[in-house]
């Protein structure tokens, strides 16, 4: 039978060096905040039920944060150390059998890949435990492995405690284990606060195994970048680069051609369909979902969006919250502020701003134009600088196009208003009342021409 695995991913601490008021986990990158990084890997590991997130600091905020993802959530209060922070989940984390794997909530990079290959290790050599180390050049502020000949770990010294010769060990530990879970909770309860912080060490729990005569395992990983801890906003931006650059890679290798991806930015939870061509500097965030062979053009920003296929973007457009269906063209400049739905095959053009629209088939709204709280039929055509006029000052009002309209040139649409299948209103209009089906409306001043009027005022 294989061995159950439970993860434990610690997210209590405030993190100070990040000189935030916002706890560190919930710091963003790579387009998600690190906690969701760390649990959206342990996932991979094994089910929900058995994903627990140690809270603290702003403990809400981090249950939100993963709200939905079925994970369960463990409180320590005080945070008085890693050590700590799991002795708080002893009964949440019953059975106390199996695997326990801890990761560090600040450790967002790691790779369901490499902690697999941490739990078959674990299991092949028999031992205790097996912690996750690698080489650093400079290995200030962390734990520093102590081995002995035969790479058994004998201890982990924190930065604080180290003597001179165990602060020019390079080996580093990276904060990810997987120990057998009886043994550790057998040993658990002797840590000690002996430190200049007064903490739990977690660290403590290997020295306490080595000395009670188990092996303890050291795996070292040579991409460094892997394993680091974000412990300030410098850190923070480099695993942000590693996270985007992963994430354009993964995308071009399933067919997604990204031109200088080294100037885009798309969220983890961004999904891309093949042959769709992603321009220079756009921006792809949340949960937007992108069909086949589309084109997001330069510096645009969709957000929460839905695209089917063959839809195109054209560049400096902005879309948020919105669904677009097959073959709409949006932009250059174009702005769908949320709550739109765009149908198929219409045209979105430069300076337009949808908010809360439904925008039938094939209907073009070419230039210059806010339509907000609007139905707006199939093959409608929206002259250029018409505006609804949705807000009274407290209320919005709908406005409805029918099928087949044609609205004049600089038209104020009051609404609520309603242009029935068919009608038409003559240029620079403003509409308050219903134009019944098929009727010309006209809504403005005739125009009057005062002949011989210039050489008159002159004269008198
Ligand atoms: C820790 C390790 C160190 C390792 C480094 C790797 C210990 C004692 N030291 O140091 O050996 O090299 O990580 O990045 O474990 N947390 C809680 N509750 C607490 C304290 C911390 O949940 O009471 C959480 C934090 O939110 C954080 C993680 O544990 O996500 C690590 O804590 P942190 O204070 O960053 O540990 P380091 O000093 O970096
Ligand atoms: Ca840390």
């Amino acid at each position: 039978m294989e061995t159950p695995i439970t993860v434990v991913v610690l997210a209590a601490g405030l993190g100070t060096r990040m000189k935030s008021k916002r706890a560190k986990v919930l710091h963003r990158a790579g387009g998600q905040t690190l906690v969701e990084h760390v649990v959206d890997t342990a996932l991979e590991l094994t089910a929900a039920e058995r994903v627990f997130v140690v809270v603290g600091h702003q403990a809400d905020q981090v249950r939100q944060a993963l709200d939905g993802r079925g994970a369960g959530f463990i409180e320590q209060i005080e945070q008085k150390g890693t050590g700590h922070a799991l002795l708080v989940g002893r009964e949440a984390l019953a059975p106390l059998e199996g695997f326990l794997v801890v990761l560090y909530g600040d450790c967002p990079l790691i790779s369901a890949a490499t902690l697999r290959r941490l739990i078959d290790e674990q299991a092949a050599s028999g031992a205790a435990a097996t912690v996750i180390t690698t080489l650093l050049d400079d290995p200030t502020g962390y734990g520093r492995m102590i081995l002995d000949s035969e790479r058994n770990v004998t201890a982990i010294v924190e930065q604080k405690a180290a003597s001179p010769d165990q602060l020019a060990v390079r080996e580093i530990n990276s904060g990810m284990y997987c120990f057998r879970a009886e043994l550790l909770w057998r040993h658990i309860g002797q840590i000690r606060p002996d430190n200049p912080a007064r903490e739990y060490y977690l660290t403590d729990v290997v020295g306490l195994l080595h000395r009670a005569g188990h092996t303890v395992r050291a795996m070292r990983v040579d991409n460094a970048a892997e394993v680091l801890g974000i412990n300030n906003r410098i850190e923070l931006a480099g695993a942000d680069r590693v996270l985007r650059d992963r994430k354009v890679r993964e995308l071009m290798l399933e067919g997604v051609t990204i031109e200088k991806p080294e100037t885009v930015t798309i969220d983890a939870r961004v999904r891309i369909g093949p042959d769709t061509v992603i321009e220079a500097f756009a921006q792809i965030l949340g949960g937007t979902r992108i069909g086949e062979g589309c084109r997001v053009g330069a510096c645009s920003i969709v957000q929460d969006s839905d695209l089917a296929g063959g839809v195109e973007v054209l560049p400096f457009s902005m879309i948020g919250a919105s669904r677009i269906e097959a073959g709409a063209r949006i932009g250059p400049y174009a702005r769908l502020r949320m709550g739109n739905h765009v149908e198929a095959g219409a045209h979105i053009g430069n300076f337009v701003e949808l908010k809360k629209t439904h925008f039938g088939a094939g209907s073009k709204a070419m230039h210059l134009a806010y339509l907000g709280d609007a139905e707006i039929g199939r093959g409608v055509n929206v002259g250029a600088g018409t505006i609804t006029c949705n807000y009274d000052g407290r209320k919005k009002h709908q406005t409805t196009v029918g099928d087949g309209v044609f609205i004049g040139s600089n038209n104020t649409l009051v609404a609520p208003v309603e242009i029935g299948e068919g009608g038409y209103t003559a240029a620079g209009s403003v509409i308050t009342d219903k134009v019944p089906p098929g009727a010309l409306a006209l809504g403005r001043a005739r125009q009057v021409n005062k002949e011989g009027w210039k050489k008159k005022g002159r004269e008198g």
